[in-house]
């Protein structure tokens, strides 16, 4: 069940003793890895590392890590996965609202644009990484220019579904016939619909119809999607406001490093609960017709 071969998955505890993604997660996580030692990520596992190697293991797999392609990252905050594909293709382009302030202001940080670097220790090119602010609703670029595209933890919450459909039909404009994308977002476990107030949270139906995997004129999947949830998994629920004091608490120590040097309370760190609401991380990939 819900093998971590598949791309089109929801995110499981198992997950992270797969070799392939393990070796992913060590790999981009290279600063953590040597930190935390061997056993790495085991005992720390954490969903948006999940969504790094998922990314970087699907662009892999749809051929798209090679040194004459180029890679859009959407909403893409200071995450690692920017920095790491650096060393596989031409030239990665990272956009989100960095000039917006704001709520965002520890992920899409003003200084990405100036002082990339900043938000990554393990090596990587700086002469091969492009940021601009941009709206993933209106993406300034041609039609056909990439060959691969990855937007994790953002389309929840660029408004509503016409939002959602907006950044899509934007993606797959700018992606180049036969280009892969990435998207991991939140996957609803327990809980009404549209999600948490600002967040939302899909379920199988609105995961297939409205992020791509049923729309096959446009888009073919890498695989079919599997939603299984092991009881493991379950099992690691933890509480919304807990893990938002972790946050904040992480933030005032290291600023935006939001990927290394975590020290949450608990781990694994999968799972959350908000009331009646609960969610885990779902990576969905695709290749454009
Ligand atoms: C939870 S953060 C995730 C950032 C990064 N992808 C990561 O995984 O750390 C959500 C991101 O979505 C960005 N965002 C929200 N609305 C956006 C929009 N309309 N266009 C581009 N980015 C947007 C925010 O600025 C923020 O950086």
């Amino acid at each position: 069940m819900n093998p971590v071969t598949a791309h089109n998955k929801v995110c499981n505890l198992e997950d992270f003793s797969d070799p392939e993604l393990r070796r992913i997660i060590r790999d981009v996580l290279a600063v953590e890895a040597a930190r935390r030692g061997d056993s790495f990520p085991a005992g720390c596992e954490y969903r948006k590392h999940w969504e790094v190697a998922m990314a970087v293991r699907a662009l892999a797999a749809g051929g798209a890590l090679r040194q004459d392609a180029e890679l859009l990252g959407v909403g893409a905050g200071n995450e690692p996965t920017l920095f790491y594909l650096t060393r596989f293709v031409r030239r990665v382009f990272a956009t989100d609202l960095y000039l917006a302030g704001g709520e965002w202001e520890e992920s899409a940080s003003a200084p990405m644009l100036t002082d990339p670097g900043r938000f990554y220790s393990a090596p990587w090119h700086e002469r091969r990484l492009v940021v601009q602010h941009m709206d993933a609703l209106d993406l300034h670029y041609e039609d056909a220019s990439f060959d691969g595209a990855f937007s994790s933890s953002s389309l929840e919450h660029f408004g509503g579904l016409a939002e959602v459909r907006q950044a899509l039909a934007e993606m797959h404009r700018v992606l180049k016939p036969g280009g892969i994308l990435s998207l991991s977002t939140e996957y609803r476990l327990a809980g009404p619909p549209p999600g948490i107030p600002g967040v939302l949270l899909f379920d199988r139906r609105e995961i297939i119809e409205e992020l791509g995997l049923a729309d096959s004129e446009r888009w073919i999947a890498l695989d079919e999607l599997s939603t299984d949830v092991s009881t493991a998994t379950r099992a690691t629920t933890l509480p919304y406001p807990e893990t938002g004091a972790d946050v904040r608490d992480h933030v005032a120590r290291h600023g935006g490093l939001y990927f290394e040097r975590l020290e949450w309370s608990r781990y694994p760190h999968l799972v959350l609960r908000d009331g009646l609401s609960a969610w885990t991380s779902v990576h969905v990939a695709l290749r454009k017709r």
